[in-house]
């Protein structure tokens, strides 16, 4: 078996807090036999991979961490992106677009060439629209390239429900859908509490204001957090490593993530079967009227990004 058989390797570019959060989930959470950390500030890749590895020597962690270079991570397993400008408080995931997109480029250009077995996750943000340049710039298949997209706001509905309908977080199907962005929308009609439909489960408490305050709960968590501590790191770094194990253990997971919509022109975040080969399959999901509208208005207006970032990639 050759040597590359026997390793499975996950490279995070961009060792910030996100990235750096997620590495140390993997080393607790052992999935993979090798992290790589990438990272164009040299003394802080330094240092993380220094503070990560004083974490492997003891404890069951069988996964070694350290400093690799862009042609490294081209050749890893799993590339995750979580390199890029972070949101300030008050600033809005699209604003960090054009930073990103030029990062992004970047990124691309140094990695080359990228293994044909390569899975790209992406995680910086604007998730969605760096998810669809992805594809062009790694020229790897569609299913191949995804983006954390929605979970992490899937979850944090996952939460406010369980607290509200007291029942444990695990026994709730619930999704946001569309874009990790201000035109998610929530898929209320899908939602179920163990086997019972929502509005079987909580009939009295789902009026509309309700919902409205569960959907701006789960709109603001992100900003919320942003205001109090510079940047959400914690939540996606559980969301980033967990879609990793689903595709290093090939689990089948059906979970929203961002991929790349045939029929709307984007990458928004749908449900999907992920496994060893990225994305399986999308798993159909009945929307009713009102969120197939939110779901229109969500694609309209990614697909307005993307053509106003291709006109300034294009200068
Ligand atoms: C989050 O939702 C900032 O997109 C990041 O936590």
């Amino acid at each position: 078996m050759t040597e590359h058989k026997l390793k499975t390797s996950i490279a995070i570019l961009g060792c910030g807090d996100v990235g750096s959060t997620l590495a140390y989930t993997l080393i607790l959470n052992p999935i993979c036999t090798e992290v790589i950390l990438v990272d164009p500030k040299k003394e802080l890749l330094e240092a993380q991979v220094r503070d990560l590895g004083d974490a492997t020597y003891r404890g069951n962690t069988g996964t070694k961490v350290r400093a690799g270079n862009h042609k490294d991570a081209g050749q890893a397993d799993i590339i995750v992106i979580t390199a890029g400008a972070k949101q300030k408080p008050g600033e809005s995931r699209l604003s960090l677009l054009s930073r990103n997109l030029h990062i992004l480029s970047s990124i691309f250009t140094a990695m080359q060439p990228i293994s044909l077995h390569a899975i790209l996750l992406l995680v910086a943000n604007p998730v969605d629209i760096l998810t669809y340049f992805a594809r062009k710039l790694s020229g790897l298949p569609e299913a191949q390239v995804l983006g954390t997209g929605t979970s992490l706001d899937s979850a944090r509905l996952r939460g406010i429900l369980a607290q509200k309908a007291e029942v444990a977080p695990q026994s709730i199907d619930a999704y946001v859908l569309g874009e990790h962005g201000d035109s998610q929308f929530i898929a209320w009609s899908s939602i179920t509490i163990g086997t019972s439909p929502l509005a079987l489960a909580l009939p009295a408490k789902l009026t509309a204001e309700f919902k409205a305050n569960i959907a701006a709960h789960t709109r603001g968590a992100a900003s919320a957090i942003i205001a109090a501590k510079g940047c959400t790191a914690y939540g996606i770094g559980q969301i980033a490593a967990s879609i990793c194990k689903y595709i290093l253990f090939d689990s089948r997971s059906v979970r929203p993530l961002s991929f790349y919509q045939p029929e709307l022109g984007c990458c928004l975040s749908m449900p999907a079967v992920i496994g060893r080969k990225g994305i399986v399959r999308a798993m159909p999901v009945e929307l009713d009227a009102t969120e197939k509208a939110e779901l229109e208005t969500c694609a309209k207006g990614l697909r307005a990004v993307i053509e106003g970032a291709q006109k300034e990639l294009a200068a």
